[in-house]
C-alpha cells in the first residue's frame, strides 16, 4: 500500500475508531487549451504526481463528520441537516457537493489529506471532489466519464462556479506519462506522449486575486453572448469569418482567444508528435500572449514569471495554467537546466514582488483509484 495512504488510515483509526475505505485522486496541470472546456473546445492536461486521498467509513450516528488533516479544521452535520449550496465558502463545499449526491446511509466519517498546494491553479478542489466520491462509496468501474460529471456537478451545483470538465476529467482519466487530448465536447480522449527529454515545471505565484471568480464567470457569460451573436450553440461551432459578426468588441477578443486555442491545441499536439520542442514553446507563449490581451486573465505576477522564464536557458515555453488571475504558469525546461531555473527565476520573482514562489516539478500520473 501507498505510504500515504496508509499514513491517513491510522490517522482515521485514531480518530473515528473503525476502518476506512480510502481513494486517491491526482491535481493537473493544463498544458494548453485554456477557457476552451465550457466552450466545448479541446484542453491538454496532465494529471500529476501530487494527489488528494480520502478516507471514509460509515457511522451510526446520523452524522456526517469530516476533518481536513492540511488545514486541521473539523466539520460536522446531522445527514439530514447538510447545507446546500455554498454554504460554508471553504473546502467543506467540495465535500458536501459530492455527499449531497451519494446514499449516506446512518452516517459517514471523512478523513481528508492533500499533497495538492490548494488554490493554486492545480485543481486541488478537483482532485478533493473526485477522491471523496469514491471513498464516498460511487461505485462505478474507473475510469469512467460518470465520476468526472457527478464531480464536476459539485463544482457548477454546490459551488455555483460555472466551470468546464477539464479539472475533473484529468483527475478521473489522468495517465502515467502522457497528457490527454480531451475533446470537451464528444468527451473523448487520446493519450498523447510527451518527448521525453523535457520538464514540467508549474511556478506558483503564491497569489490568487479576488477577482478571479466573477471574473470567470463573467468569461463565461461573454462567450455566451457571441456564440449567440453567430448563431451557434457554442463557440466550438464557430468559425474565424464569423467573428464579425459578435457586436461586442470584447466578446469578440474573447472569442478569438477561444478559437485561436482551440488550433493552437492542435498545434502543439503535432509540435509533440514530432518532438518538436522549440515549436511547442513557441505554441504555449503565444497562448499566454492570447490570454493577457485577448482573454485578460492574467495579472502582472503571471506576466513576469512567464516573460523572465523565458530570458532563462533552457527554458523552451510557459504560459499560465488555470483559470488565471494568479496561480501556477507551466514551463517547459531542459531537464539539465531546471535547477538554474528555479533559482534564478525564485530570486527574481523575489526581488520583484517580494514574494518566494514555489516550484513542482511534476510527472504525468495515473488518475483516481480506490486503494483500500
Ligand atoms: C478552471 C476551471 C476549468 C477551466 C480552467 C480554464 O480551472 O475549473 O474548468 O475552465 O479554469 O481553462
Amino acid at each position: 500500500m501507498v505510504g500515504a495512504a496508509q499514513i491517513l488510515i491510522e490517522a482515521f483509526e485514531a480518530r473515528y475508531h473503525s476502518t476506512p475505505d480510502v481513494a486517491r485522486a491526482p491535481g493537473r496541470v493544463n498544458l494548453i487549451g485554456e477557457h476552451t472546456d465550457y466552450n466545448l473546445g479541446l484542453v491538454l492536461p496532465v494529471a500529476i504526481d501530487l494527489d488528494c486521498y480520502v478516507a471514509s467509513a460509515p457511522n451510526r450516528l446520523g452524522a456526517l463528520r469530516i476533518h481536513s488533516e492540511n488545514l486541521d479544521q473539523s466539520r460536522e452535520w446531522q445527514i439530514e441537516q447538510i447545507p446546500g449550496l455554498g454554504a460554508a465558502r471553504d473546502w467543506s463545499d467540495y465535500v458536501i457537493g459530492i455527499a449531497r449526491q451519494l446514499p449516506l446511509g446512518r452516517g459517514r466519517d471523512v478523513l481528508i489529506h492533500s499533497n495538492v498546494p490548494l488554490g493554486s491553479g492545480l485543481s486541488s478542489s478537483a482532485a478533493l471532489e473526485v477522491a471523496t466520491a469514491l471513498a464516498l462509496g460511487w461505485e462505478g468501474d474507473l475510469p469512467s466519464i460518470e465520476l468526472a460529471k457527478l464531480a464536476r456537478r459539485a463544482e457548477n451545483e454546490f459551488i455555483g462556479l460555472p466551470s468546464g470538465i477539464m479539472d475533473q476529467y484529468a483527475a478521473v482519466f489522468g495517465e502515467r506519462n502522457a497528457a490527454l487530448l480531451i475533446d470537451c465536447r464528444s468527451l473523448e480522449s487520446l493519450a498523447v506522449a510527451l518527448p521525453d527529454d523535457v520538464a514540467i515545471v508549474a511556478v506558483n505565484t503564491m497569489v490568487k486575486h479576488e477577482l478571479g471568480q466573477s471574473a470567470y464567470r463573467r468569461r463565461v457569460a461573454e462567450c455566451a453572448s457571441a456564440s449567440r451573436d453567430i448563431g451557434v450553440e457554442s463557440l466550438r461551432d464557430a468559425r474565424p469569418e464569423q467573428l464579425e459578426l459578435i457586436r461586442d468588441p470584447i466578446a469578440r477578443r474573447r472569442a478569438r482567444h477561444v478559437l485561436s486555442e482551440n488550433q493552437r491545441v492542435l498545434d502543439f499536439v503535432e509540435a509533440s508528435r514530432k518532438g518538436d520542442l522549440r515549436e511547442m514553446g513557441r505554441v504555449l507563449v503565444e497562448s499566454h500572449r492570447s490570454l493577457e490581451h485577448d482573454y485578460e486573465v492574467t495579472c502582472a505576477e503571471l506576466d513576469f514569471l512567464v516573460y523572465r522564464a523565458m530570458e532563462i536557458d533552457g527554458t523552451f515555453g510557459a504560459r499560465m495554467t488555470g483559470g488565471g488571475f494568479g496561480g501556477c504558469t507551466l514551463n517547459l525546461v531542459e531537464p539539465e537546466a531546471v535547477e538554474r531555473f528555479k533559482a534564478t527565476l525564485g530570486r527574481e520573482y523575489r526581488e520583484k514582488f517580494g514574494i518566494q514562489p514555489a516550484f513542482y516539478q511534476v510527472r504525468p500520473s495515473q488518475g483516481a483509484e480506490r486503494i483500500s
